[in-house]
């Protein structure tokens, strides 16, 4: 769909994926949760997955990702088989793209990959006659949970056009702030990127531009921009990707989303976060619990309805 020069059915990535495509999935993730925040799936006998097989290759921790994958896949009638670092090869030395090569040489429906290497999911897709969705690659992408935080945020406001999303903390290290970056503009909303020149250094401003794009915004003063802003998501240090530890101890006092800083932002916007959640550290609890503005856990069980609807669109015969 994306990524690759080679046009296969995976998913490496959001960026240049035309919005009327991330919208179809978006609309049939909504026909999986009817009314509900978890989707519920009968298909009377005929399930899109019956009989299909995805692997999970998994090279870094996951809870949220891994499990939404699986149980996608199941309620589509799907099975899951898993290659993680500790229990394969992989811990004696096999490279990713060998592993996922055998799992192709088994005959499996489609892999999903997640890896520390940014382009990693590509590298697979490229050599590889399967569908790979990137279940995060690195610094890079993370388009499913893009996904999942758009049919959210479309969930909660209705049209995203020309809404301010303010995308809060490690942008440099996040792959889950790049793919938001191109599904946000896709549907007409505007990002804006916050956090210290540490974390958001101003080149990120170019970070759409390849896919035409005109500048993103970056924002250094969380406090004074928060008025304006019609929704936030707050991201996890990632200090599994050096995150600048210099930072780190002054953080909190510039961008921690706090009772106080959640009440300058509009009556009801939402908050969201993709999870692990540093209680504490970037939001404080208060925030991340409040019923009427955190957003959090229903982005986990969005994550399921676009997940079934991703791996819907490219496997359903
Ligand atoms: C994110 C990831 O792994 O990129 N988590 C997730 O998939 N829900 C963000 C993070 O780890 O902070």
């Amino acid at each position: 769909m994306s990524g690759s020069p080679v046009e296969r059915p995976g998913l490496l990535a959001l960026a240049g994926v035309p919005s009327e495509r991330i919208a179809a999935w978006l609309d049939r993730a909504e026909t999986f949760l009817a009314g509900g925040d978890a989707p519920r799936a009968d298909f009377g006998g005929q399930a899109p997955l019956a009989g299909r097989i995805v692997a999970h290759l998994f090279m870094e921790d996951s809870t949220r990702t891994r499990l939404a994958f699986e149980v996608a896949t199941m309620r589509l009638g799907g099975r899951v088989i898993a290659a993680t670092a500790a229990g394969s090869s992989i811990s004696k030395g096999e490279s990713l793209l060998d592993t996922a090569r055998n799992l192709a040489a088994m005959g499996v429906d489609a892999i999903v990959v997640r890896t520390a290497a940014s382009g990693g999911a590509a590298q697979i897709a490229q050599r590889l006659d399967v569908p790979v969705v990137n279940g995060g690659d690195g610094r890079h992408e993370h388009p499913t949970q893009a996904l999942l935080d758009l049919l959210t945020l479309r969930r909660a406001m209705g049209s995203l056009k020309g809404v301010r999303v303010g995308i809060v903390g490690d942008i440099a290290n996040s792959r889950v702030a790049r793919s938001d970056v191109h599904g946000l503009r896709a549907l007409g909303a505007e990002p804006v990127l916050i956090g210290p020149p540490t974390l958001v250094p101003r080149t990120l401003s170019g970070l759409a531009t390849a896919t035409g794009g005109p500048p993103i915004e970056i924002e250094h003063d969380f406090d004074r921009v928060l008025p304006s802003l019609g929704a936030v998501v707050m991201l996890r240090m990632q200090r599994e990707r050096a995150a600048a530890d210099a930072v780190a101890a002054d953080y909190p006092k510039g961008y921690r989303l706090n009772r106080e800083r959640a009440a300058k932002m509009p009556d009801r916007a939402p908050i969201l976060h993709p999870g692990p959640v540093n209680r504490g550290y970037e939001i404080e609890p208060e925030v991340a619990d409040d019923p009427r503005r955190s957003l959090v856990l229903r982005q986990v069980g969005h994550g399921v309805a676009v997940r079934m609807a991703v791996l819907e669109s490219m496997l359903s015969a």
